[in-house]
């Protein structure tokens, strides 16, 4: 359903851009449940996830708009009447930011500029989230990472994600806007998009299980990161929104854990031998790399009440069983389909 002229509605109201992404699904979950309206800003003409976020989140509603438009984005604030927007729309991928870098300043960096401005002009009681990252501590100047801790992004989306959190910073000490960041460390789940490791592990352990993959290709397996479960970390994103003061917070689990370990836990996981699947390719290297991330999220658990949920091995089991599941149902339907 898209916006309406006019509706009744009680609850409060949240627009969330990124609203096909991973978490924007979640977060819409999440709102309803607690008696929110939701408007996900939609953009393209004929944007293909959209059924899937319909058929996730029935009651949501859709308003077109772009994070490189400005004028969009005024449009959907004025048609929406939000109390609160969350910003979760970016170029998320730090491999193809190395290869549209521009784009990624332009969406990524300068998208939460323009929402901001389109607070500003519409109405500037408006809750803001910006979805910030542990990518920004990049080369990391001390270990676990806190909100206290000196940024040195790696990539074109560490350096756009460092403009979106200080713009948001700015907004919210110049106008007194309600503007909160979330540096949220990395968080997945069976909705992960397939280019992220986690999930790229994930599916294709399922795919070499059931005989329809036999190889994996990785990049950098020494990587480390502070993996947690994407449904607990929107809950965080709400709390923040729902504070008495906005301010940042770094949210994580405190565990790291590398490639390699993600591979031997997701492989043994279906009694498999990582190193016999796995290959390494240069083509998934990364011209600046983020060696290790640890987040302490000590701040949010005092302030907001929030701590993980779900541990690492259990969110890579969640991900495998999903992954199962989808690549069988996947192997029926090619079985039927008619030979054309
Ligand atoms: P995701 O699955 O990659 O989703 C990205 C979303 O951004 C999609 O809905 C996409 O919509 C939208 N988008 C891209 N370009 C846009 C544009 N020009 N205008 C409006 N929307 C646009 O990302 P995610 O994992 O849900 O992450 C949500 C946010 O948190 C992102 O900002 C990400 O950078 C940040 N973050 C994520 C993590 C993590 O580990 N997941 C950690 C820290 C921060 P389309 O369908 O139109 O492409
Ligand atoms: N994607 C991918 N593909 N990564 C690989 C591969 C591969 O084949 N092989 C090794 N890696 C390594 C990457 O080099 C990186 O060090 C690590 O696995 C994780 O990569 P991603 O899953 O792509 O995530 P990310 O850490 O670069 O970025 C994610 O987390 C950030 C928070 O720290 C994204 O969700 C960002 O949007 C988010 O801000």
């Amino acid at each position: 359903m898209h916006v309406g002229a006019k509706e009744t509605v009680v609850g409060k109201r949240a627009l969330i851009t990124g609203i096909t992404g991973q978490d924007g699904t979640y977060l819409a979950e999440l709102l309803t449940s607690k008696g929110y309206t939701v408007y996900g800003l939609i953009r393209g003409q004929n944007n293909p996830r959209k059924s899937m976020v319909e058929k996730i989140c029935p009651t949501i509603q859709f308003v077109e708009g772009d994070l490189a438009d400005q004028s969009s984005l005024i449009n959907a604030l004025e048609a929406t009447t939000p109390d609160e927007v969350y910003n979760l729309g970016a170029i998320s991928f730090v491999g193809l930011s190395f290869k549209q870098a521009l784009l990624t300043g332009e969406i990524t960096g300068l998208g939460p500029l323009r929402v901001l401005e389109a607070i500003r002009m519409v109405n500037k009681n408006i809750r803001y989230y910006q979805a910030s990252s542990s990518e920004m501590f990049g080369k990391v100047r001390e270990t676990p990472q806190t909100e206290l801790t000196p940024f040195h992004p790696r990539s074109p989306y560490g350096v756009a994600k460092v403009y979106g959190h200080y713009i948001t910073v700015n907004y919210r000490e110049s106008y007194g806007i309600f503007a909160a960041s979330g540096i949220l460390f990395n968080h997945e789940s069976p909705r992960r998009g397939l280019e992220f490791v986690t999930r790229k592990i994930t599916n294709t352990v399922a795919k070499i299980k059931l005989g329809v993959a036999d190889s994996l290709a990785l990049g950098n397996l020494d990587a480390q990161r502070d993996w947690g479960y994407a449904k607990d970390y929107v809950d965080a994103m709400y709390r923040m929104l729902q504070a008495e003061q906005p301010d940042d917070f770094v949210i994580a689990t405190g565990e790291t854990h590398s490639v390699r370990e993600f591979l031997e836990a997701a492989f043994s996981y279906v009694d498999l031998d990582w190193q016999q699947y796995v290959k390494t390719d240069p083509q998934f290297l990364r011209p600046a790399e983020v060696d290790t991330l640890i987040g302490d999220a000590t701040k949010a658990r005092t302030t907001l009440d929030w701590k993980p949920t779900v541990s690492f091995t259990e969110l890579v089991h969640m991900m495998v069983n999903n992954d199962l599941e989808l690549v069988k149902q996947e192997i029926a339907i090619a079985q039927t389909a008619p030979v054309s």
